[in-house]
């Protein structure tokens, strides 16, 4: 009887949920969810088909394709920017990507695939979000409709992506300001970092935390005792950075809210995982709130990402006559 009620009510804030998602305003009305219902009626058992197959090659991947469309999305907007092969000026040589960023064969084939099902049809940039919305919901995380519309670019801007893409060394502050820049606010800066409940990390992102930080020849003292010394020991002073660790020990693959636990316990594994709870200074007292209230409240933070990740997919699209529908990802049509 009073399980029976509870399950009434689950159901109940779901069904509220998907409401309030569905009803949501883009904040440019030219996205929709059922832009390809007729052009392209295969697309959503292509997309899903080809982002299960590569998890069942490799797990991480998930992580991989989320990030692709954050990179994509931060850099001249939702545009397929970040796919584009190029010389070395292109994002791809960007510092926060170069021998970073990943999964543009797994993008490849999905585009091959729906080439052959509805020809020139399919943006690139779309195919990135509705990758990333798979990516998470097969790890586990909500379900959302992806806006869609979205059509490609024409210029790959290393130097924008240097500016524009956070840093793990950035201040709290700066990296609100760079998701300022995008339309994007600070309660968008904790959700979106939920993102870091999945997927890896390289040494070279977070060794500066370990031995002498910030000059103070002293480890980040917000850095939990245990796994300060597992990573000093992953990552020695002489190591080449190379070495890659999770960013979620707690559950690795599995998209949940146990990124915001660990950031309670001092186990965040970036400086810009950490600093969201952990400073003392007065941007923090906003950020530690929220990470408090989703290490509490999973489905809280389920409904948040997916309203967040709908709001960075509509940062700046091509839409209508703009841009082009790439035949390749990889390069412009001629
Ligand atoms: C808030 C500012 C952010 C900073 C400073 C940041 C920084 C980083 C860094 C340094 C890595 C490790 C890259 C490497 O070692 O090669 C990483 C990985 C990752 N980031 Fe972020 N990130 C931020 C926000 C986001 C957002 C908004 C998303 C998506 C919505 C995201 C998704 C991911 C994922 C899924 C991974 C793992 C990728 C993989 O395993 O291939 N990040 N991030
Ligand atoms: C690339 O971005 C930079 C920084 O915003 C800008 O100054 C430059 O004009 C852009 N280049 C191109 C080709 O769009
Ligand atoms: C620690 O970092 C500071 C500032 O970067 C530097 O001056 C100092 O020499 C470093 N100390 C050690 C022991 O490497
Ligand atoms: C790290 O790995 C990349 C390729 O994955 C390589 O190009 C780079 O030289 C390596 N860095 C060091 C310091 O060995």
């Amino acid at each position: 009887m009073k399980m029976n009620e509870s399950c009434k009510a689950i159901a109940c804030f779901w069904l509220m949920s998907f409401f309030i998602l569905s009803v949501a305003e883009p904040t440019r009305p030219q996205l929709t969810t059922d832009f390809y219902r007729t052009s392209c009626p295969d697309l959503w058992t292509i997309v899903r088909t080809e982002v299960l197959n590569a998890m069942n090659e490799e797990i991480r991947i998930a992580a991989s394709l989320l990030r692709l469309h954050f990179h994509d999305c931060f850099v001249n907007g939702c545009d397929g920017s970040i796919l584009l092969d190029g010389d070395q000026d292109s994002e791809k040589f960007a510092t926060p990507n170069l021998n970073s960023v990943r999964g543009f064969e797994v993008i490849d084939r999905i585009k091959t695939s729906l080439e052959h099902s509805c020809s020139g049809v399919v943006s690139c940039a779309d195919i990135l979000a509705i990758a990333a919305r798979d990516s998470v919901f097969l790890s586990g995380g909500p379900f959302w409709y992806v806006q869609q519309g979205r059509r490609d670019g024409f210029v790959s801007n290393k130097t924008l992506a240097n500016l524009a893409i956070p840093s793990p060394f950035d201040t709290l502050d700066t990296i609100i300001s760079k998701f300022d820049n995008v339309g994007l606010n600070v309660k968008d800066v904790v959700t979106l970092s939920g993102a870091h409940t999945i997927g890896r990390a390289r040494c070279t992102f977070f060794s500066n935390r370990l031995f002498n930080f910030s000059g103070t020849e002293e480890p980040d003292n917000t850095l939990e005792y245990e796994m300060l010394s597992e990573l000093q020991n992953l990552c020695p002073q002489d190591g080449d950075g190379n070495t890659t660790t999770v960013l979620d020990q707690n559950s690795i693959d599995q998209f949940d809210n146990n990124y915001f636990k660990n950031l309670l316990n001092g186990k965040g594994l970036l400086s810009s995982d950490q600093i969201l709870f952990s400073s003392d200074d007065e941007t923090t007292s906003t950020t530690k709130q929220l990470v408090t209230s989703y290490s509490e409240n999973e489905r809280y933070f389920f409904m948040e990402f997916a309203y967040a990740m709908i709001k960075m997919g509509n940062i700046n699209p091509l839409i209508g006559s703009e841009g082009e529908i790439r035949k390749n990802c990889r390069v412009i049509n001629s």
